[in-house]
């Protein structure tokens, strides 16, 4: 089999989708389905549509483009990842396995290449949760995992429900159409930028990922009476802000407590309200994001939070609302897939070493109702979620490269 990669319009292709966003280049913002969201959408439709694809979107407006196979009716071999991004992001992250994958397709197809299998491109809706609070929402509701009620219950911060803004969006049906057959997916694989320094600092071309930290999230508010910031002497205040400021270092103090480098936790949102500089804080909304590999020892962390939170309300007294979003478990890379990325590597002479993915991924969920496994690049001093996260056209092309060669091995 001969596969070529166009390396020189994949790198195109990812730089005019990252023109579609809220802010200025270098920097992404592409919220889902805010406007920039859905010009994406049919940037990558359309990309899709010209490769000859055969297109359908679900009710969450998972897109899926199939290349059918000439055993139509065996489950398909996937790959994927998002194209949504959180506000000030780069523009490699998700968009390197949607736009990625797509070049696999096509190269695959150029090859005159025969799949028994159908081989599909899934681009999931908001696998980054800054909009709804919960992340991987789309391959959530592929696995089954979250309910149809998700779409009343998940509520931005301007108060709209998913459902109504999913619906505004062109997405209609009930959500729990969404779910996946048993057995629908053969096997899935996502290519996605490190995020981390691994690859880069030990100089190795591919990541094999072999398991995904399991990630947890928290919503947490917090109320004080509030009142006039000169008038308030400070032994009657309840100022709310102080209580979140005590909360974020009892998250902290959580972590270091771990005993292991592998826990992490973050404090990422912060509201205050009214947000005057003359007017004790009287409502405090905090988003906090903990990891780890280990469940157990993340679970851990998150029952120490929730003492701290107990302890803060009384000694400050002020009332504090927790609201659990996610505490997910981790995934295991499935053998046979791990395998076929590990034939691939060795196929096309990339050095490859097996990892840990510390980010969540679609594949988290996937992977509950598909053997899956990820394949990651590197990239540039590990930095992503800003706006100067940089993978080389290189690294890219070489990784769709092994990509393409393992989806052609599943999909025989
Ligand atoms: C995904 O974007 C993550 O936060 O791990
Ligand atoms: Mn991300
Ligand atoms: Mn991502």
């Amino acid at each position: 089999m001969n596969v070529s990669i166009h390396q020189d319009r994949l790198n195109r292709e990812l730089h005019e989708l990252a023109l579609i966003s809220d802010v200025p280049a270098p920097a992404v913002t592409r919220v889902v389905f805010t406007p920039a969201d859905l010009r994406g959408r049919t940037f990558v439709r359309e990309l899709c549509q010209d490769a000859g694809l055969q297109i359908r979107e679900d009710a969450v407006g998972n897109l899926f483009a199939r290349w059918a196979g000439s055993k139509p009716e065996l489950p398909a071999v996937a790959t994927g990842s998002h194209i949504d991004a959180i506000p000030n992001a780069g523009m490699f992250d998700g968009t390197v396995g949607v736009l990625g994958g797509l070049e696999a397709i096509r190269a695959l197809v150029r090859s005159g290449f025969q799949p028994r299998r159908s081989i599909e491109l899934l681009v999931f809706t908001a696998e980054e949760p800054t909009r709804f609070g919960v992340g991987c929402l789309g391959s959530r509701l592929l696995a089954g995992t979250l309910d149809a009620s998700g779409g009343e219950r998940f509520k931005d911060r301007d108060g709209n429900s998913l459902d109504e803004v999913r619906i505004k969006a062109g997405f209609h049906g009930p959500l729990s159409g969404v779910r996946l057959p048993a057995g629908y997916c053969h096997a899935f694989l996502e290519l996605h930028i490190e995020q981390g320094p691994v690859l880069e600092q030990q100089q190795i071309g591919l990541g094999i990922v072999t398991a995904i930290a399991a990630p947890a999230s928290l919503r947490v508010s917090i109320e004080g009476p509030g009142g006039h910031a000169g008038a308030v002497l400070m032994p009657q205040r309840h100022d709310a802000f102080l209580a979140a400021a005590e909360i974020a270092l009892a998250v902290e103090a959580a972590v270091l407590s771990s005993g292991s480098e592998d826990t992490v936790a973050t404090t990422g949102v912060c509201e205050v309200f009214p947000g005057a500089v003359n007017s004790i804080p009287s409502r405090v909304h905090l988003e906090i994001d903990v990891r780890d590999i280990d469940q157990t020892r993340r679970d851990e962390v998150l029952r120490k939070i929730d003492r701290a939170l107990a302890a803060i309300a009384l000694r400050r007294g002020t009332a504090i609302q927790t609201e659990i979003i996610n505490a997910d478990p981790p995934a295991r890379c499935d053998q046979l897939v791990i395998e076929a990325l590990r034939r691939g590597c060795q196929i096309h002479g990339a050095a490859y070493e097996f990892m840990i993915s510390r980010a969540y991924h679609d594949s988290l969920f996937m992977s509950l109702i598909a053997p899956a496994a990820m394949l990651f690049i590197p990239c540039r001093g590990g930095v992503s979620h800003r706006p100067d996260e940089y993978s080389s056209p290189e690294a890219i092309a070489h990784g769709v490269l092994v990509l393409a060669e393992a989806l052609a091995q599943l999909a025989e």
